[in-house]
């Protein structure tokens, strides 16, 4: 099957979150599986991607399109990197959707709407790959959300494309905008409607990707119940409860080279299921790096994160006295909301020793904290899936988390499941759910043979990619023959 990736995000060459990991490892678990995948990406700036470079590809201005450039790359998964060049759009100082200030760029949304439109572009009759047309446009988020509206555009057209799938990966984000920009990304007058883009008033490019593509997912199979519902739908619940035919939770996996404690450069000492002296190396030189007392018995709890309400980020601070309490330690690595940022260095502030802030974004930390915490703390309000809880139990470390989303379908509850329980789920989101979490968390850590099991449980746990590689493979069929292209 020739497979079309769409994406704003790719890791290790530029990632915000789980999307970009996602990127990273879906593409090159499909082709691993004997399939022909391209994975377009805007070349951002200052972006290093290395392999066997092809022949640039020119695809000409059109009305207020600007002109673009492909730029092949073979990478060794077997993966080819299609970077879409357009350096007005691209080249900036900045992340992939805000500048360095943190305001979203003025003009995302034309630089999304060429990123889905020449998506749409590889899977339509007017392919600018002379030779390659993919059978699946598989469009992530709303940054590509407009990929699967260009192919219906096509076929009306009567021409024939290929079937285009949407995955959500947050319904926070939805790239609304306002209806004036409908001119502009070339949406046909009668899909401006409240059966098409229209969402309030205003232009919706995630609603766009739900109502036109041949086949939905997201990120976990609670996820994509959840998203059916007010509660949790954003506004989009009612479009996705009438698609609910085309709609798969599908559970990431995760990158099994880049997060493996037996070969992760990026620790200082590697280790394997079992090996818990090799884990509390790491707890010690964490320790040491982060000016926390060095001490194996103090139970030392971590956090990678965006810092956003989703994440639970309050909870954590309001309950901060029972998570340090008996001399515990608390060691977290974030970014986001400017409250949280401040409120979080305030409280490490005053626990110098007990409690450690790193802000910023920090891939080598990251995994440090991972690899050399005794339990992670992941109480999000919701989450479509969540990939830290996954390099958590792969790194020994047992996850708190939140009973939503992701997080429910990764975790299994020690306290429910003696035997082969890796982590510790709340059982009401709230404070007290998460005081009650962390109770018996400690209380398991006090048993360090019981503590023991549930991390080498977490280990033993197969996370990879194959699996749910071979279910994007089904959908890519159901949809194809939905589309009957
Ligand atoms: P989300 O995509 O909602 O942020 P996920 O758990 O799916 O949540 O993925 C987050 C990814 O981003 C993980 O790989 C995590 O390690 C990484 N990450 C988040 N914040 C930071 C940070 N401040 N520094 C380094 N990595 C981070
Ligand atoms: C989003 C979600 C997160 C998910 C990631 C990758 O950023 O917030 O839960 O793991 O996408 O799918």
């Amino acid at each position: 099957m020739k497979i079309l990736f769409a994406t704003p995000e790719c890791a290790p060459y530029v990632k915000t979150g789980g999307l970009g990991d996602v990127s990273g490892a879906l593409p090159a678990a499909l082709a691993a599986l004997g399939h022909d995948v391209r994975v377009l990406l805007p070349a951002y700036r200052g972006m290093r991607v290395s392999g066997a470079v092809g022949d640039t590809v020119d695809i000409a201005a059109s009305g207020s399109w600007p002109a673009a450039q492909l730029l092949p790359v073979q990478l060794e998964s077997g993966v080819t990197m299609l970077l879409l060049a357009c350096p007005g759009l691209y080249q900036r100082e900045g992340g992939p959707y805000v500048d360095a200030n943190g305001a979203d760029y003025h003009d995302n949304v034309l630089r999304f709407g060429v990123l889905s439109r020449v998506a749409a572009m590889l899977g339509g009759p007017a392919s600018p790959l002379a030779d390659w047309r993919a059978d699946v446009v598989h469009g992530n988020d709303w940054p590509c959300g407009l990929a699967p509206l260009y192919l219906a555009q096509a076929r009306v057209t009567g021409s024939r494309t290929a079937a285009s799938v949407t995955t959500i990966h947050n319904m926070a984000f939805q790239g609304v905008v306002p209806m004036d920009n409908a001119d502009l990304l070339g949406i046909p007058a009668l899909w401006r409607g409240i059966e098409g883009v229209e969402f309030w008033g205003q232009l919706s490019m995630l609603k766009a990707g739900l109502q036109y593509a041949d086949a939905i997912t997201t990120v976990s199979p609670t996820y994509a119940r959840e998203i059916q519902t007010p509660e949790f739908g954003c506004g989009l619940d009612g479009v996705l409860r009438a698609r609910a035919d085309r709609l798969t939770g599908i559970l990431n996996g995760i990158d099994t080279h880049a997060w493996n404690p037996a070969h992760d450069p990026l620790l200082l000492h590697a280790y394997t299921p079992g090996d818990f002296a090799g884990k509390a190396k790491n707890k010690a030189a964490l320790q040491k790096q982060l000016g926390l007392k060095v001490d194996p018995r103090a139970m030392l709890f971590g956090i990678v994160s965006r810092l956003t309400p989703q994440k639970g980020v309050d909870l954590v601070l309001q309950h901060l006295d029972t998570i340090l309490a008996e001399g515990a330690q608390l060691a977290v690595l974030g970014s986001g909301e400017a409250g949280l940022q401040h409120a979080l260095s305030e409280a490490a502030a005053k626990r110098r020793g007990q409690m450690h802030v790193t802000l910023g974004f920090n891939e080598q930390l990251a995994h440090r904290i991972e690899a050399g915490v005794d339990c992670f703390l992941m109480p999000s309000r919701f989450e479509p899936c969540g990939l830290n809880q996954m390099y958590s139990q792969a790194y020994g470390t047992p996850p708190l988390v939140a009973n939503t989303g992701g997080l429910a379908d990764s975790v299994l509850d020690a306290t429910q499941d003696e035997q082969q329980g890796t982590g510790f789920v709340m059982r009401t989101q709230d404070p007290s759910g998460f005081a009650d979490a962390l109770q018996r968390a400690r209380a398991a850590f006090r048993e360090p043979a019981r503590w023991r099991r549930i991390a080498d449980n977490g280990m033993r746990r197969r996370f990879g990619w194959e699996d749910s590689a071979r279910k994007y493979l089904e959908v890519y069929g159901a949809a194809i023959a939905r589309a009957g292209c």
